[in-house]
C-alpha cells in the first residue's frame, strides 16, 4: 500500500508532540467517537465520485478528532518506480489508526506511516491510500510471483474445508447458540445481515486457504441458521483487500456479497453479525465507535498482549463494550484455523 499525498490542513498545528498526546487523550477519555459512519460514508461518496470521474487529481477531505479537516490528493494511475521493478497505484481506501498508534504505542504500516508520524495529521483516526501492483519498471506489466491456482482446485479445497468446519464442534455449538438452545444466551431477534472482515483469500497457500475457506464456512453457516430461524433473507458482506479475481467470483455464487474498503464497514448496524478474524484494521475500535451489533465473532478480548503488536489492538472502549453490553458465549475453535475467535452475544434489553 502507498499514501495518498497529504496536501493541506484547514487550522495550523503548533503543539508539541506532548500536548498533542495529552489532548488525544483527553478526547478520548470525553467519548467522542473517533470513527463514525458519516465520515466513512463521506470518504466512500469522494473515492466513488473520483474514480467514476477518473480526477484522479481530486482530494479526499477527513477530518480530526481536533476538528482540523485534512486533504489528501489521491495517486490512482501513478507509477512509484524502483531500480527494477515499479508500482503502479490502484483504487484508494482508507487506513485506520487505532488509538494506540496514534499515542505512538504500536507502529503504523508503511501507508499510514506518513500519516501518523506527519505532525500536521496526528489528530486523523483514518487517512487515505492505494492498493498497488507491482509491475515489470520496463514492460509495465503487473509482476505475478506465484501461480494463481486454478478455480476448480480452489472450489475443491472449500467443499473440503466446508465438510470439515460442518463435521467440527465449533459448528454445533454455533448452531445451538444461534438456534438459542444454549443456557442462559438469548440471541438479539431481527438479525439480518452477516458483515465479515479480513477473512484472507483462498488463492493462497495450502495453509492460508484452509484458514480462509473454514472462515468463509462459518459465515456461510451463521447465514444458514439465521435463515432457518426466521425464515428471513439474510445478507451478507465480505471485505478484505487481498480478495482476488477468483475469490470475487466464488464468493459471488455462495451468495456473499464482496465489498471493497471501507464500504462493508457501513452495513454494520445491530443487526447484523460481525465476523472479524484477526483483521489487519482495527475492526473492533471501529464497531466499539459506530454500533452495537447483535453478534460478533472475533478474537478473545484477553488476547491483549499478542494483539497490541497488530492493528487491531483492544483499546478501553473496546473492553468497555464488551464488558458493558456482551455476553462472551465459549464455542470450541480449532486455533489453527481460527486463532483466538469466540462468540459474543449482544445482552438483552439492548
Ligand atoms: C492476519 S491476516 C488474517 C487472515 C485470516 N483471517 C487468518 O486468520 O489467517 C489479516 C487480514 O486482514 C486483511 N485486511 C487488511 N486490510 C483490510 C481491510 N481494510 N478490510 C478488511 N480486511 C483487511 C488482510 O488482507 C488479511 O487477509
Amino acid at each position: 500500500m502507498f499514501p495518498a499525498t497529504f496536501v493541506l490542513r484547514t487550522k495550523g498545528c503548533g503543539n508539541s508532540e506532548a500536548t498533542r498526546r495529552e489532548q488525544l487523550q483527553q478526547i478520548y477519555a470525553s467519548g467522542v467517537p473517533f470513527f463514525t459512519k458519516t465520515a466513512i460514508r463521506e470518504a466512500v461518496r469522494a473515492f466513488d465520485s473520483i474514480l467514476i470521474d477518473g480526477h484522479s487529481e481530486k482530494s479526499v477531505f477527513i477530518t480530526g478528532v481536533d476538528g482540523a479537516t485534512v486533504a489528501f490528493r489521491l495517486r490512482v494511475g501513478e507509477i512509484v518506480s524502483g531500480s527494477s521493478t515499479a508500482f503502479i497505484l490502484k483504487e484508494p481506501r482508507l487506513c485506520y489508526h487505532p488509538i494506540e498508534m496514534m499515542m505512538g504505542l504500536i507502529q503504523p504500516c508503511s501507508a499510514c506511516s506518513p500519516s501518523v508520524h506527519d505532525h500536521e495529521c496526528g489528530y486523523l483516526p483514518m487517512s487515505v491510500c492505494h492498493e498497488a501492483d507491482q509491475i515489470d519498471a520496463t514492460t509495465r506489466e503487473v509482476i505475478q510471483y506465484y501461480p494463481m491456482p486454478p478455480k476448480t482446485e480452489i472450489q475443491e479445497d472449500f467443499i473440503k474445508y466446508y465438510g470439515k468446519w460442518r463435521a467440527s464442534e465449533a459448528f454445533c455449538r454455533l448452531k445451538s447458540i444461534f438456534q438459542g438452545r444454549v443456557d442462559s444466551v438469548k440471541l438479539p431477534t431481527g438479525i439480518n445481515k452477516v458483515v465479515a472482515f479480513a477473512l484472507g483469500s483462498h488463492a493462497f497457500g495450502q495453509s492460508e486457504r484452509a484458514a480462509s475457506a473454514s472462515q468463509h464456512a462459518l459465515v456461510l453457516s451463521v447465514r444458514g441458521f439465521l435463515q432457518a430461524k426466521g425464515g428471513t433473507n439474510v445478507t451478507c458482506y465480505a471485505q478484505d483487500p487481498d480478495y482476488q479475481t477468483v475469490d470475487r467470483v466464488m464468493l459471488s455464487t455462495l451468495g456473499v456479497t464482496v465489498l471493497d474498503d471501507p464500504r462493508a464497514l457501513l452495513e454494520i448496524d445491530q443487526e447484523s453479525v460481525v465476523v472479524a478474524i484477526h483483521p489487519a484494521i482495527p475492526v473492533r475500535q471501529i464497531v466499539a465507535d459506530i454500533t452495537r451489533p447483535a453478534v460478533l465473532i472475533w478474537h478473545r478480548d484477553t488476547y491483549k498482549r499478542r494483539l497490541l503488536e497488530t492493528n487491531d489492538p483492544t483499546s478501553p472502549r473496546v473492553e468497555r463494550m464488551l464488558k458493558e453490553h456482551y455476553v462472551e458465549v465459549e464455542c470450541p475453535f480449532d486455533s489453527e484455523l481460527f486463532r483466538d475467535t469466540t462468540v459474543y452475544v449482544r445482552k438483552l434489553p439492548f
